[in-house]
């Protein structure tokens, strides 16, 4: 087994897809992943925030977003990858299959990279949610998903959601490349702010690895 060509407790800024195809093969214990949800809106930091001045679009576009050479790898070397983002197209549109290309092609490198022990958490909402979980199956295996953690989230503004309201219930994959024990579900009630969400979510991944897969706690975080 080749032994990890990254520092370990490093945080590094940038494309992902462009450091997952540097590091070696079956190298990492569980990756953390928060990719964008398909919005079809922009985001930026919050001005009191250490990234104050990021942003990010959450569209996705066919024509501008897709490289050729994700095409050609997807559909020659995977078929069922490849089923998803057509599905995707014909069901729900270009934006859809455009972002699941994305971030098919990034899922690729970190099934790529994960041991055989390893585990994958990814956190997704409603909007993408069924087609991310089936996109996951044809890269991790279906037969290797362990669990979904729910999280129920109020909205900024009001502490409980309304029936009516469009929920942003938040859902956790639980997957690894060989089957393990069973898994542990885990709910939990976030807070409302942003701080106290993403401790939740980093630790609900900790907490459901320590408690029911036998390898070391959390080595990288990949978003
Ligand atoms: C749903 S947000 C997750 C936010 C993050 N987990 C947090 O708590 O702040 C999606 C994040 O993915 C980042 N992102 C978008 N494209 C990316 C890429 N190609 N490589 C790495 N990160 C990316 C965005 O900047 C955004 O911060």
């Amino acid at each position: 087994m080749a032994e990890p060509n990254f520092a370990n407790r490093t945080l590094y800024h940038g494309d992902n897809l462009d450091f997952l195809r540097g590091m070696n093969s079956e190298t990492v214990h569980l990756i953390a992943t928060d990719p964008p949800f398909n919005k079809s809106r922009d985001f930026h930091a919050t001005p009191d925030s250490l990234a104050r001045g990021a942003s990010f679009q959450d569209r996705w576009s066919w024509r501008d977003d897709i490289h050729d050479e994700w095409l050609i790898e997807i559909q020659r070397d995977h078929p069922e990858v490849w089923s998803v983002v057509t599905t995707a197209k014909q069901v729900y549109g270009d934006d859809m299959a455009a972002y699941l290309c994305w971030l098919g092609v990034r899922l690729l490198e970190m099934h790529r990279v994960l041991r055989e022990d390893g585990s994958i958490y990814l956190h997704i909402d409603h909007t993408a949610h069924a087609y991310v979980k089936t996109l996951m199956d044809a890269v991790f295996g279906h037969k290797n998903f362990k669990n979904e953690i729910v999280s129920h989230m109020a909205t900024y503004t009001t502490p409980k959601c309304h029936p009516n309201e469009r929920t942003e219930a938040s859902l956790l994959f639980w997957s690894c490349k060989r089957l393990l024990g069973a898994g542990a579900g885990v709910i939990r009630r976030l807070g409302s702010s942003t701080k106290s969400y993403c401790w939740t979510l980093a630790r609900s991944a900790r907490v459901a690895a320590e408690t029911t897969v036998s390898t070391p706690a959390c080595s990288r975080l990949t978003t």
